[in-house]
């Protein structure tokens, strides 16, 4: 068996079939502006496309204006943004990567500052900038944690009101050419919110014991599915544990993710935390290489659709073990493919693919022959320092 065969193996998502098991995860890039997608994304997912992940997933995208995580997030809540979309998801369907779309509420943990402003709740500061902070809503009246805001409550028809943007965004997502459309129940955002005990505390039909705070969620998946249709498929990204004391636990969330697939998610996209901004409590999920997986591989006990692992794959023999050993079908690349946006290319020739036949023609008909060429000067005895071992002596500071 080849070294790649592991990762090479199609995978089966619903209706949808990606040619290998590398992909690139959400990742918010703050580059829009009142939600509309830029040439920045364009060329830096395009980028990811032709580095040779086998889908390329869209940031978390706000399904309504309030559901921004940043005055910077991509948006969905209107047709407008439709055609910037569709631009992006040509360009990854025409080379060759699925085009996938994270759709996002960001609930109680809406109205912030970018990452490298330390995601801080906005205030008058950002406010007398032009970026004023909003009203958040969430589940039930708790903010995330000291200094933020308070959630409003959402009502019955605050719920059916969400559902509905929701739906009309899945709507959007799938016009625009999007075959995967995910639902970011993860991080501590709306969706997870109702999930969580530590952010709900309703004792309406929504909040209470597990079954009604799943409620929420999967009465937007049942809505959603309908509005994926047949042809795209629907992913759920989860926290597998809140990693907060009273907080979910990785049994629950494993009877959730077959609720899940029982409402027609096509696949388990395994994240964790989020629901608490208290980075220094010790039950946070230890950050170590392939940090998920073991969430993974429980998940993946309980359902029969693919389930997927991220965090700190790094590695190219780590990706095929993870999936070779059951850990997960499939793997998301963050931080890694940013590093290089050529991983999933990279990994493959590691793992012994000689061949340039999956990069794109421009690259790969250049790049076979550039190989060659260096191995011939290597078999040779040439390094590209060769020419510089005599004049080692020769340099003559400033
Ligand atoms: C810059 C950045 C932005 C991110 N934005 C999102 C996002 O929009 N949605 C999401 O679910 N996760 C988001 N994440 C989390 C990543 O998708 C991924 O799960 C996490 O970085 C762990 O994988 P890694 O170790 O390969 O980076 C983001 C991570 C980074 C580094």
């Amino acid at each position: 068996m080849e070294n790649t065969d592991v990762l090479r193996a199609p995978l089966v998502v619903g209706p949808i079939e990606l040619p290998h098991r590398l992909a690139v995860s959400p990742m918010c890039t703050y580059a829009a502006a009142e939600g509309f997608a830029t040439d920045f994304h364009l060329v830096h997912l395009g980028r990811l496309a032709l580095g040779g992940a086998a889908l390329t997933m869209v940031e978390a995208t706000a399904v309504e204006p309030q559901g921004r995580i940043s005055h910077h997030d991509l948006g969905i809540w209107s047709d407008d943004h439709v055609p910037g979309l569709r631009r992006i998801a040509d360009f990854l369907s025409t080379h060759g990567s699925i085009p996938g779309i994270q759709l996002g509420h960001a609930g109680r943990r809406a109205s912030v500052r970018e990452p490298w402003r330390a995601g801080a709740p906005l205030d008058d500061t950002d406010a007398a900038a032009g970026y004023a902070p909003w009203t958040v809503e969430g589940p039930s009246a708790l903010p995330a944690g000291p200094g933020w805001p308070t959630p409003d409550a959402l009502d019955e028809s605050g719920i059916r009101r969400s559902i509905a943007r929701w739906v009309e965004a899945a709507e959007r997502a799938v016009s625009a050419g999007f075959r995967i459309v995910e639902l970011h129940g993860a991080h501590g955002y709306l969706l997870h919110e109702f999930l969580s005990p530590v952010a709900n505390a309703r004792t309406d039909a929504y909040g209470g014991d597990a079954e009604r705070r799943m409620r929420y969620p999967l009465e937007v998946v049942a809505a959603v599915r309908e509005a994926v249709g047949t042809n795209a498929a629907l992913a759920y990204r989860l926290s597998a544990v809140d990693g907060v004391a009273g907080g979910l636990t990785v049994e629950e969330t494993a009877v959730f993710a077959r609720r899940l697939q029982d409402a027609g998610v096509d696949l388990i996209d395994v994240s964790s935390g989020g629901v608490s901004t208290d980075r220094s409590i010790e039950t946070r999920v230890r950050r170590g290489f392939a940090f998920h997986a073991d969430f993974s591989r429980r998940i993946r006990e309980s359902v029969d659709v693919p389930v997927a692992t991220v965090g700190l794959v790094v590695e190219p023999e780590q990706a095929r073990l993870l999936v070779a050993s059951g850990d997960a079908d499939l793997i998301l690349l963050g931080r890694t493919v940013l590093d290089d946006p050529n991983w999933p290319h990279h990994a493959m020739r590691r793992l012994g693919d000689a061949s340039f036949e999956s990069w794109d023609v421009r690259f790969g008909s250049a790049l076979g022959p550039h190989a060659a060429l260096i191995e011939r000067l290597g078999a040779a005895g040439e390094t590209p320092l060769s020419r510089f071992r005599p004049q080692a002596d020769a340099h003559r500071p400033g």
